[in-house]
């Protein structure tokens, strides 16, 4: 898998970040500076929920447990146990404990 590019649609203006080749979506907003919040960093706690507004991500074969049937319906995701599959834009991710 090649890098791929992570549109972050909730900044003003739109900023486009880099995602290295196996980088967990996590790790490459953290990189660069965007604010998140992590707990687990195994998909388990949900904390790092984050909207995907467009293109693929990959769990590989973890499974985000962290994530409920509603919240995998509004198009959420786990970006610390997913890589990007295709270039992805995505929205302000939840920072907030549940
Ligand atoms: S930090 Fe716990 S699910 Fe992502």
């Amino acid at each position: 898998m090649q890098k791929k590019r992570i549109k972050l649609s909730f900044l003003e203006p739109e900023q486009w970040v880099v995602s290295e080749q196996g980088e967990t979506i996590l790790d490459t907003l953290v990189r660069n500076g965007i604010p998140i919040k992590q707990a687990c960093t195994n998909g388990v706690c949900g904390v790092c929920l984050t909207p995907l507004l467009s293109g693929d991500v990959d769990y590989a074969n973890r499974l985000p447990r962290g994530l409920n049937e509603k919240e995998k319906e509004s198009g959420y995701f786990l970006p610390c146990i997913s890589t990007c599959k295709t270039d992805i834009c995505i929205g302000k991710p939840k920072v907030t404990l549940r």
